[in-house]
């Protein structure tokens, strides 16, 4: 029963939150990658479609997706640095603070210190925004945490939360540059060299990739792609354009039709140089062991249609081989879509010229396309890809013939899912060498001492993918 006879303390009249609906969309998107292990990249979409269909164009256009998707990518992306900040504002560890609160200060915290939002309105927008979603109670608690954010900027904030460099170099790019430690620990331990390299790469890392075009050799041209609006030639492979604001691929008539696609240029060189390596005798059956959702395999598809060679696409996952199947679609040359595990593989021995053998691995090479993908990680993940790496390579050596090929790929740099992997099949199968990959980029600098390769986002501006030729010699 409510207390009638109390008088009412005088105070400002209730007013109703501004519902703004990027902001709300922001945070359900961090909910649903907080909540359900979602990914961004794939629950922002259908938000996003919700938000126009709710609101209507006019007053939920371009501009306001591309808000809204920032906005998402950058909290995500800078957590680290925002976290090591909130904690610093807060009186109790960031664990105690509920997920939801922590998701809107941690929106808040990056338009007041990653995006040129003016002070006021970035504070009373996340205070709206916590009213809307988290009650009046704790948005004041939530302006008093952002206030106190207000009051430097960014590289203030950082001077005050990261550890000095010379105290602890790791600990200190962590948190400047917003990595897990021990993911910046096993970046420099593969790239090597002293602060300036992993600093560049870290920063990379932190940056919105561009949006890169495959042309499918014999079904697309570059000159096609290149007359898109702001479209440029890729640096590395004869088949990429590059779209230099972005824009949206899937309206695209030759990406509609699967003559082109989207594949950042380390993939393309990946299977390119497998195309390419050196091969004595027949140069007809090819191989991709773990094909979803065949982005490679078609473009190896396409590469082995030019020479008369055919393709066999194998994935484990039967909605995954699906995806591969649509992916090689009207492929000009013979090609074949397989649902099957590749450590028991269905083919025979021996049987094919080429094999690439793109294994799962932890995706540490591919931390600008899936920002929340460095936090979700742990190093014990290396422990379940180890093994099955390992079992992968054995059976893509075992399906190519003597004097055949097989690339084993990785989007991580991690040494343990690299050289530690192929060092291993060498030192237990002598009827195997390393090819040196290096020639089969022509024109790509910055390769390493070989004979294998790895590629950098800061230095090829693609994804760190690493390869490794490997013939089959006896
Ligand atoms: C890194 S992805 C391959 C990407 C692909 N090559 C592309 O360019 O689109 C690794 C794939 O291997 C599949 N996979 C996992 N275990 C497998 C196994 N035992 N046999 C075959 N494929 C497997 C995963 O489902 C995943 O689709």
């Amino acid at each position: 029963m409510s207390d009638t006879s109390r008088p009412r303390k005088p105070g400002k009249p209730h007013r109703r939150p501004k519902k703004d609906p990027v902001r709300i969309l922001a945070f359900e998107a961090l909910r649903a990658v907080d909540e359900r292990d979602a990914y961004a990249n794939l629950v922002l979409p259908p938000l996003l479609r919700k938000a126009r269909e709710k609101e209507g164009p006019d007053k939920f256009d371009g501009r306001d997706a591309a808000l809204a998707t920032e906005l998402v990518y950058g909290t995500l992306r800078r957590q680290g640095t925002y976290d090591a900040v909130i904690a610093a504002c807060v009186d109790r560890p960031l664990r105690e603070v509920d997920p939801p609160v922590l998701d809107v200060l941690s929106l808040g915290v990056h338009q007041l210190l990653g995006t040129r939002i003016p002070t006021h309105a970035a504070v009373s927008a996340s205070v709206e925004l916590a009213r809307v979603v988290l009650g009046d109670g704790r948005a004041k608690f939530v302006n008093a945490v952002l206030r106190k954010v207000a009051q430097d900027d960014l590289d203030t904030w950082i001077e005050r939360v990261a550890p000095p460099y010379d105290e602890d170099p790791e600990d200190h790019l962590a948190v400047v540059h917003s990595h897990p430690r021990w993911v910046v620990s096993a970046l420099w331990d593969s790239l090597g060299g002293g602060r300036a390299g992993i600093e560049q790469l870290l920063e990379a890392d932190n940056e919105r990739p561009e949006v890169t075009l495959v042309a499918r050799p014999g079904r697309a041209t570059t000159e096609e792609l290149l007359r898109e609006e702001a479209a440029v030639a890729g640096r590395w492979s004869p088949y990429a354009v590059r779209l230099t604001e972005g824009g949206e691929p899937g309206a695209i008539e030759a990406v509609r039709d699967g003559r082109a696609g989207v594949q950042d240029e380390g993939s393309q060189l990946v299977a390119l140089a497998l195309a390419n390596a050196p091969l004595d005798g027949p140069d007809e059956k090819w191989l991709d062991g773990c094909a979803g959702p065949g982005g490679k395999a078609a473009l190896l598809g396409a590469l082995a249609a030019e020479r008369g060679a055919m393709l066999l696409a194998s994935e484990k996952q039967p909605h995954r081989a699906g995806l591969v199947a649509k992916a090689l679609h009207g492929n000009p040359g013979p090609y074949q879509v397989i649902a099957a595990d590749g450590t028991r593989p269905p083919w025979r021995p021996g049987s094919f010229d080429r094999v690439l053998m793109d294994v799962p691995c932890t995706g540490l090479g591919a931390l600008r396309r899936r920002p929340e993908a460095r936090w979700r990680r742990r190093p014990e993940d290396l422990d379940g890809f180890g093994p099955l790496q390992r079992a992968l390579l054995r059976t893509a050596l075992d399906a190519v013939r003597v004097g055949g090929v097989v690339g084993y790929a990785t989007c991580s740099p991690h040494l343990a899912e690299t050289r530690a992997v192929v060092n291993d099949l060498l030192k237990q199968h002598p009827d195997a060498e390393l090819i040196d990959a290096r020639p089969l980029l022509p024109g790509v600098p910055d390769l390493g001492d070989g004979p294998d390769v790895q590629l950098w986002p800061h230095l090829h501006g693609t994804d760190a993918m690493y390869l490794a030729l490997i013939r089959r010699t006896g």
